[in-house]
């Protein structure tokens, strides 16, 4: 805990509602991400994991509560440093969410374009910088995304979420849709880069694998609140009913062992 208390926050969200209409999505919910972390967000199908991602990066409007990032409070801010604040972030949405009618080094540069002003071949050399960071060939900058498989498609959303060299990344269920091993590979090329880079990382995942391989701590989404926040023996250990299901269910025990599972809960 003490340790906890010592790490800056990067983001803080206290008592945030979102609704849909006359259905509340977030009851408020409270979270912490600390500098240098990764993240795991884990919460049932239609939860809320998207929706907090965008409310938080301002694409969904909030009913109420507060959402700080880098110590600012985002509604109490000007738009010229809330521009500097975007800058620092970079975003991998569900589905990799790629334009289909650009290449991928046209993707890449999406972001570029929209923050920074840089020639056109300073824009190709950094883009290709990026593309060769997550582990695509060269040759796949002029592709455009039906060219590419699955994997490639995520990959290539990874470096246009870090082509403006974001401290704080947010990827949303970055896994979903790999097979095993693809998936195992693109978390470790997850774990590389946040390592290499220093980053900060918010990651919405089903995947239990990345949450055991990558995450430092977790945090559980139900009925519009976090219901539990920590690393993973804090999270094994917890009563709630879903976390219990979700953490102790057949694919948990095949992981984990029985064993481990019973200390944890002990
Ligand atoms: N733009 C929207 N308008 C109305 N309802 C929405 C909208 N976006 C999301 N929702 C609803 O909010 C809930 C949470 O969705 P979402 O965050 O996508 O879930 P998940 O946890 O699977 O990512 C769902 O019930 C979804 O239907
Ligand atoms: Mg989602």
């Amino acid at each position: 805990m003490s340790e906890a208390l010592d790490r800056e926050v990067i983001i803080r969200v206290r008592d945030l509602v979102v609704g849909f209409g006359d259905k509340l999505v977030m009851k408020g919910l409270d979270l912490d991400v600390y500098k240098g972390e990764v993240l795991g967000f884990v919460g049932g199908s239609g939860t809320g994991k998207s929706v907090l991602t965008r409310t938080i990066l301002g694409l969904v409007r909030k009913r109420s509560g507060r959402i700080e990032m880098f110590g600012s409070d985002i509604d109490r801010i000007s738009v010229k440093a809330r521009a500097l604040i975007e800058r620092r972030i970079g975003v991998m949405f569900q589905q990799g969410a790629l334009f289909s009618g650009l290449t991928v080094k046209q993707n890449v540069q999406v972001p570029m374009r929209e923050h920074l002003t840089l020639s056109p071949r300073l824009m190709d050399e950094l883009a290709l910088l990026k593309i060769e960071l997550v582990g695509l060939p060269r040759d796949a900058a002029e592709k455009y995304p039906s060219e590419l498989s699955g994997g490639m498609i995520k990959r290539a959303a990874l470096a246009r979420a870090l082509a403006l060299d974001p401290e704080l990344v947010f990827l949303d269920e970055p896994t979903s849709g790999l097979d095993p091993i693809g998936a195992a590979e693109f978390d470790d090329l997850i774990a590389t880069l946040q390592k290499t880079l220093g980053l900060t990382v918010f990651m919405v995942t089903h995947d239990l694998d990345s949450l055991y391989a990558i995450c430092d701590r977790i945090a559980a989404l139900a009925d519009g609140k976090v219901i539990a926040a920590g690393p993973l023996p804090t999270m094994l250990a917890s009563p709630h009913p879903w976390l219990r299901a979700y953490f102790h269910g057949k694919r948990a025990r095949q992981l984990l062992g029985d064993a481990t599972l019973a200390e944890a809960v002990r």
